[in-house]
């Protein structure tokens, strides 16, 4: 899969995808992600790319111009499947989303800053929207990050134990169970007997119902949703 992202400020996504899960899967040829610094298409020598907005109003808007320039110019070498801008007033990001968007082939990502983009690059290149909660980031290249990430962990041959995404939280609509790890006794607090009994089948029917258990109790509403 391939993901361009075109940004005012590239140098924020690279520390994010440059290490740990994101590396391999780059280093591996099973993700590539291109950054393109939007300032290329500035439209003075000065790098502007935003503008006041019409109507007045604090905060500034990005310009159409440099955002057409960009993506016109990305899309004559490759056909995006998606062209994503990350946004609050999007689609809440979610496990389903991430593995739709998993199965695409190209991916462009556009980010934010200020007051966010001009209305018409959104009703004329944007496809879809996706806001990575209901919080207000300072700029589009945080979420842009998360997005990669929870989307190229799920490509297979990524993660090292192929099952491993697919027991994550929210894969079933449902949270993880807990999980532990030796010693067996710390402080006097021990981990469940049943983990300790070797019956793979009892110790299965015991995560589903602490995972059924935990859903219940923190996050009723993912039993109610649609796989
Ligand atoms: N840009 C600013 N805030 C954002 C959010 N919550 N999700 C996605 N993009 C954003």
């Amino acid at each position: 899969m391939r993901i361009d992202v075109i940004t005012v400020l590239p140098e924020l996504l690279e520390s994010p995808l440059s290490h740990s899960i994101m590396k391999r899967a780059q280093s591996k040829g099973l993700l590539q992600v291109h950054t393109h610094n939007l300032r290329q298409w500035a439209v003075n020598e000065y790098g502007q790319v935003d503008d006041y907005q019409y109507g007045g109003g604090a905060g500034m808007v990005m310009m159409c111009e440099p955002l057409a320039n960009a993506i016109e110019h990305l899309q004559k070498e490759r056909k995006y499947d998606e062209i994503i801008y990350l946004t609050p007033d999007g689609n809440t990001l979610n496990q389903k989303t991430a593995n739709q968007l998993s199965l695409l082939e190209n991916i462009l990502l556009i980010c934010g800053h200020y007051k966010g983009i001009d209305e018409r690059i959104r009703e004329h290149y944007i496809t879809r929207e996706i806001s990575i909660g209901d919080y207000v980031l300072s700029g589009g290249e945080l979420a842009a990050a998360v997005l990669v990430d929870a989307i190229g962990r799920l490509l297979p041959g990524v993660l090292n134990d192929e099952t491993s995404a697919l027991t994550d939280s929210f894969q079933d609509n449902l949270l993880s169970p807990p999980v532990y790890t030796r010693p067996a006794d710390f402080k006097g607090w021990k981990v469940p007997d049943i983990l300790l009994s070797g019956d793979l089948k009892k110790i299965d029917e015991w995560r589903h119902e602490q995972a059924l258990q935990r859903t219940e109790q923190r996050r009723p509403d993912l039993l109610d949703r649609e796989l």
